[in-house]
């Protein structure tokens, strides 16, 4: 071989040995081993450079002299030369490079005779020379439910065929591990093991089958002549197809399988699991996609209930599977997030592939390495954001092949908007072959968006279920039709027989609008205002005949009961009297676990309608047969166009409904205004990096020069450029230039301390300070910095550990506090109940007792006393007494607050204990907090009794559903994770067989997780020191 294949041979050698790390590897090489577990592109198209060079400059060589390779086909067998060489070169390959079309591409003559491929498939009939995994995938597309096999890669036959080679091949890291509950053997069929290591087998599978594939050819009795240029068309002929053959194996096209390259048992996962049995057309074409085909960032837009999500899915598990990168969703909301956990941790476990939460305070950074398993990040935007930070400065951004943002018009949202466009700019930059996938109902202006992502896109109006828009005028309904001169177009006058004492409650005849579908069919009415949804759902409980209380009576008793054992005894005296008819109210002022069961009772049909806010349409997916809009506003703003076809779109349940309908009540007033919101073009999704006076602008340059990534105005200058911001300089900037931004931006922050020049001669790079690294690292507001620095100092001075009140007084968020206003008889009572050493605490921070006196008693205080302080100490009794009793209802009830907020506050609390202990985890100087706010942070996450923690960790297990679990026996995520869903299911009172296999999963996942977390740490205990070498 030539020195630069013998220079390849060696490093893959090292690679190979590198893969099976011992305890005793230097860290020098497992650091090259970690950079070349998924090496870019880049190192893909080295390889395929390096092969091609090699293979032209010694096809001589091999051709040279025939007769030592084909001069007797017995010799081939006994001649290691060519045969060594091709598996040299599959050595040199790294394993997820190897194309598994090859293995059926290449054989097309070939394999004629070999049995063990030609039994399955026909070489050349179903084997085109074309790409195969084009012409898989189409036919598989033509008829989604036929038969698996028949259009299986050969590769993948080969893999089923052979599950003894599959079992010898699957010998990877995960099998050294000492955990043996982490895959039950047991559990666990012949076909299942094949499908988990069908990665490891097809390592081997390219020179594998060239190998057999001449030796049959070579085996098999030739009619072929063996005259001089027989033998050299032979040898053309086998050289051109091995060469073929190298080629594709340097191209980054992997596929493992029919169902759009992925093995048939993720379709059988999707129908079983999902419940989906057949793509829709859209779906397929935009699997089908060249964008998608070759991994360009994608933007894909249709109406809500398109069918979004599964796109995502499959698309992930591609990227996971067949490519062996890690893939990051972003999804908005924490209950999505534990939704998608749930659903997706059984494909994990079928797969073999991480699924990890990154939602509130839950989430590694930066994440367990895996040991050679793959993970999917499901992530907030906030969380998605830290742990693009923790893999920047760890450099493992590039194992990232995937990103997908779900709702990518949230670019447009305030500060959160911002944080997902400062994680999109970091990752464009830095890992330029991360694909990103953004999707949205509502994308006004793709355009921009696209140019920021350098995407392509793909939109469809797609609805499984048509909508049809009504608005509601007096007593007169229309049909919405944009293409009308007037918009509406008259459909029917409605003609109740209300009495006056019911036109004068209900003059907007929503009584007689639900009752049109109720109780058989569902209903959702959106109504502007919390207290209007409560009052709207007694309002219609108050005129339902006695009817709807017999439907599903015994189902929305079970309801009750529910409700009642998650508040601990208490029910909600609304809920008490609207869910006997059927119907209850959904807003953030109901706890999570409430929320939770409402959803679930919707979905189930126990409940028939819902009365909600604005916040349900954008979160989980509740569909209804109709959908009514109280009225165009929401609060006191006039819907936006976004809004309103996020709430319309509720409509229509796919799958059981022909058609859905909504129908929006409106005034007389508004209604040129409702004319526009129907027929308008979507609100245009601005960048939100200026908001709050340019903090976004400030915060990226502060991690982007403490990630590394720039530390000069013009590198700066440069990373900027890649923002949605710069696409929309004019539009969003104004009078400035986002040139003369960011150079005042970098002024700003020299000004506050939080970076700095350096002083070292000759450099001049910009750098960050150490409160500006924790600031970042923490992820806090930079509004807010300096005031934690100041109270975590001070707090040191005196810090009170005789009770949690001082720790808990240090995290609890700032930006709360203008959310509530302290009732001062309840301030006095609290404060007089506190013990002396926690009455010294509060006095230290600035808040006597005598002020909360004079405040309760109604004296006005001259004292120049600081509000924030003396609200942040108010919600800071709120939470200890949350801590201490760990009832919700009744912390709600002492302190006239609602449920909802209080675990609003709870939630936010956890989330900022986790920034403050990040942020002094930089500082030396607050050395004792990192070991008092790491127990904080979990007491504050869960805040039920020790014992139910460990249960409730599993994503999605709420403290009712613990304690449930903990009662029938299933004390601890072992419990969980090794129990029988079936045994679960009948154990524990009202827990569906699907509920309790997505538990089950979920904890399976969780302990996989923790136990290579700690793996992970004793490899590092047992990794030789990097020097130790040079001593
Ligand atoms: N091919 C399919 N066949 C049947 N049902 C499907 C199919 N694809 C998706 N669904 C179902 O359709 C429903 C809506 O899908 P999904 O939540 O992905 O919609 P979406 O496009 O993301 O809408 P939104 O914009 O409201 O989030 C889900 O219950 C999903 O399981
Ligand atoms: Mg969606």
């Amino acid at each position: 071989m030539s020195a630069e294949i013998k220079v390849k041979r060696q490093s893959s050698r090292k690679r190979s040995r590198d893969r099976r790390i011992s305890h005793l590897t230097p860290a020098r090489k497992r650091t090259s081993a970690s950079g070349r577990q998924c090496p870019d592109n880049t190192g893909q198209i080295e390889l395929s450079r390096a092969l091609d060079k090699s293979m032209d400059a010694k096809f001589s060589e091999y051709c040279s002299d025939p007769e030592d390779l084909f001069g007797d086909y017995d010799s081939i067998v006994s001649d290691s030369s060519f045969l060594a060489k091709l598996d040299r070169v599959g050595q040199n390959m790294r394993p997820h490079d190897i194309d598994h079309t090859t293995s059926s591409r290449c054989p097309v003559i070939l394999l004629a005779g070999n049995p063990d491929f030609t039994s399955l498939k026909s070489s050349t009939d179903n084997c085109p020379k074309q790409s195969c995994d084009d012409s898989m995938t189409e036919s598989f597309l033509e008829g989604f439910t036929d038969d698996a096999f028949l259009d299986m890669p050969s590769s993948q036959l080969a893999f089923l065929q052979d599950p003894q080679t599959a079992d010898r091949n699957c010998c990877t890291d995960e099998d050294k591990t000492s955990m043996p509950m982490r895959h039950p053997e047991k559990s666990v069929s012949t076909e299942e093991r094949n499908e988990r290591h069908i990665a490891p087998k097809a390592r081997k599978s390219v020179s594998d089958h060239l190998k057999r594939a001449m030796m049959a050819n070579a085996a098999t009795p030739s009619s072929v002549s063996r005259t001089a240029v027989q033998k050299e068309a032979v040898v053309t002929e086998e050289i051109s197809v091995a060469m073929q053959a190298m080629e594709s194996v340097s191209m980054a096209t992997t596929d493992l399988g029919p169902f759009f390259g992925l093995p048939t048992k993720v379709k059988e996962l999707i129908c079983n699991l999902k419940g989906i049995k057949d793509l829709y057309e859209w779906q397929k074409t935009c699997l089908n996609l060249d964008s998608v085909q070759q991994r360009r960032n994608l933007i894909y837009s249709l109406p809500t209930s398109g069918g979004k999500t599964l796109v995502a899915e499959i698309l992930i598990l591609k990227e996971i599977l067949c490519r062996k990168k890690d893939a990051l969703f972003i999804l908005p909301y924490v209950s999505l997030v534990q939704e998608k956990v749930r659903g997706l941790a059984s494909f994990g476990l079928e797969l073999d592939f991480m699924v990890e939460e990154y939602a509130g305070s839950k989430g590694r950074f930066p994440p367990v390495k895996g040991r050679g398993k793959r993970s999917l990040y499901i992530a907030t935007i906030e969380k998605a954001h830290g742990l693009v930070n923790s893999l920047i400065e760890t450099n493992r951004l590039d194992n990232v092949g995937l990103v997908v943002v779900d709702e990518l018009h949230m670019l447009g949202d305030g500060s959160r908007g911002a944080i997902i466009e400062m994680t999109l700019a970091k990752v464009l930059y830095i890992s330029k072959s991360t694909q990103i996938i953004g999707m949205s109902a509502t994308l006004g202006n793709l355009q921009d968006i696209q140019k920021f992502l350098k995407a392509e896109s793909y939109t469809n109006d797609f609805r499984p279920v048509e909508l049809k828009e009504y608005v509601k005028l007096k007593d007169s309904i229309y049909e919405v039709d944009p293409k009308e001169e007037e918009c509406f177009r008259f459909s029917r006058v409605l003609n109740f027989k209300y009495s006056s004492a019911m036109q004068k409650i209900d003059q907007d005849h929503i009584v007689a609008l639900v009752t049109e579908v109720i109780p058989s069919q569902s209903c959702l009415v959106f109504c502007p205002t919390k207290k209007n949804c409560e009052n709207v759902a007694g309002m219609i409980c108050k005129y339902l005949k006695e009817d709807f209380i017999q439907h599903k009576q015994a189902e929305k008793a079970v309801l009750l009961g529910e409700l009642r054992s998650s508040g601990n005894g208490s029910l909600c005296p609304v809920l008490k009297k609207t869910v006997p008819y059927g119907l209850a109210y959904h807003h953030s002022g109901l706890t999570s676990e409430e929320r939770k069961l409402v959803e679930e009772a919707y979905s189930a049909g126990v409940l028939c309608l819902l009365t909600c806010t604005s916040t349900l349409a954008a979160g989980i997916n509740l569909p209804a047969r109709r959908v009514i809009l109280r009225s165009p506003y929401v609060a006191a703003d006039f819907l936006k166009r976004s809004q309103y076809k996020q709430m319309v779109g509720r409509a229509g349940r796919a799958g059981i409904d022909t058609h859905g309908e909504s129908i929006l009540i409106l005034q007389d007033k508004d209604k040129v205004l409702v004319k526009k919101l129907v027929s308008a073009p979507m609100e245009i999704c601005k960048s939100n990096l200026m908001h709050s006076d340019g903090k976004g602008v400030l915060s990226l340059i502060l991690s982007v020069i403490g990630l590394n990534i720039t530390n000069s105005l013009e590198q700066i200058r440069d990373f900027m450029s890649g923002t949605l911001l710069s696409v929309q300089e004019k539009q969003v900037c104004l009078e400035r230039s986002l040139w003369e931004v960011t150079q005042e931006c970098v002024e700003l922050l020299k000004e506050k301390g939080l970076v700095t020049v350096s002083t070292e001669p000759q450099d001049g790079s910009l750098q960050v300070t150490k409160l500006g690294r924790a600031t970042y690292k923490g992820s806090v507001d930079l509004t807010y910095c300096d005031l934690l620095y100041r109270d975590l100092s001070k707090g040191l001075e005196s810090l009170m550990l005789n009770s949690f009140l001082h720790l808990i007084y240090l995290v609890t968020p700032y930006d709360m506090v203008s959310q509530c206003k302290p009732d001062w008889m309840v301030y006095f009572r609290q404060f007089t109940m506190l013990s002396a050493a926690e009455q010294k605490m509060c006095a230290a921070v600035g808040v006597s007792e005598s002020f909360v006196a004079r405040k309760a008693a109604g004296q006005n205080v001259k004292k120049n006393v600081d509000q924030v302080v003396v609200s942040r100490l108010y919600l800071a009794l709120v939470l200890q007494s949350l801590l201490k009793e760990t009832d919700l209802w009744s912390v709600a009830d002492r302190f006239q607050l609602s449920r909802g907020f209080i675990q609003t506050l709870l939630s936010s609390s956890s989330v900022f204990c986790s920034c403050v202990l990040h942020f002094t985890e930089e500082l030396e100087e607050f050395w004792p907090f990192k070991a008092l706010l790491t127990e904080l942070t979990r007491r504050l996450t869960y805040c039920v009794q020790a014992e139910l923690i460990p249960l409730m960790e599993v994503a999605g297990v709420m403290e009712r559903r613990a304690k449930q679990l903990y009662n029938a026996g299933y004390k601890t995520l072992a419990h969980l994770a090794n129990a029988d869903p079936n045994v679960l299911a009948k154990t524990v009172e009202n827990l569906f067989k699907k509920q309790a296999n997505q538990i089950v999963a979920s904890a399976k996942m969780l302990l996989n997780e923790k136990a290579d977390a700690l793996q992970e740490e004793m490899d590092d205990l047992l990794m030789m020191p990097l020097d130790l070498l040079s001593l």
